[in-house]
């Protein structure tokens, strides 16, 4: 049984279409949309092939219409930006699909039982816990799971408490680990496996430019993309 693991996809269709690993199972965990220009691509591939999916914060953000500042700067502005401009890209069946994930799910696949939640247990949309073993061990006090799956970092991720795993996969669409590669990962007969792969960043970059974004929204999210990371300067 080999699952793929993907987080994060925000929006970035040529990196998502860059993963060509064959696999039995697929979970998604969490913010499909928001920061890239493609948003019905990549909700459309999720709706088709992953065996579950849930909810992030920016999927939430842009069904329930969550107002940001324009004027915040660098990330949240990019939100502000790209959640009008992904809505407008979405049918209501695409719309119905990001209304009706769940914020976690638990599921039994290969005789394994595996938690999915895009930011921690104890806060499924927002928690942002990075490498933080004792932070990590708290939370996962009273989770029943062989494996428990997150996104939202956008870095890759993996530590054992016991016989629990805690796995972040990295981001599929925007690396923050100055790695710009495509991140996702493997399970695979209980094995776990991280992988990068390379994507084509200029037709991710050209679909942002070419989606009406103002100049400074757009040399920031190409600056991120082709960084694997968030600007140190905004220009
Ligand atoms: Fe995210």
């Amino acid at each position: 049984m080999k699952i793929l693991l993907l987080a994060d996809i925000h929006a970035n269709w040529p990196a998502l279409a860059a993963i060509r690993e064959p696999f039995d199972a697929c979970f998604c965990l969490g913010d499909l949309v928001e920061y890239g220009a493609d948003a019905a691509s990549c909700i459309d591939w999720v709706q088709q092939n992953a065996t579950a999916a849930i909810r992030g914060n920016h999927d939430h953000a842009l069904i329930e219409a969550v107002p940001t500042k324009p004027t915040a700067g660098g990330m949240k502005q990019l939100a502000w930006a790209t959640r009008p401009l992904n809505r407008r890209q979405l049918n209501s069946r695409q719309l119905k699909f990001l209304a009706r994930l769940p914020v976690t799910q638990t599921l039994v696949l290969g005789g394994k039982r595996f938690h999915l939640v895009h930011a921690t247990p104890r806060d499924p949309l927002d928690e942002y816990l990075q490498d933080d073993p004792q932070g990590w061990n708290a939370r996962l006090q009273g989770v029943e799971a062989d494996f428990v799956c997150v996104g939202h970092t956008h870095i890759p991720l993996h530590l054992t408490f016991g016989d629990t795993q805690l796995i972040n996969p990295g981001s599929v669409g925007q690396p923050r680990d100055g790695d710009p590669r495509a991140a996702y990962a493997v399970v695979e007969d209980g094995v776990v496996r991280f992988e990068r792969v390379e994507y084509d960043i200029d037709a991710a970059v050209e679909s942002i430019r070419n989606s009406g974004l103002d100049e400074k929204t757009a040399w920031y999210a190409e600056q991120t993309l082709r960084n694997g990371g968030r600007p140190t300067s905004v220009s």
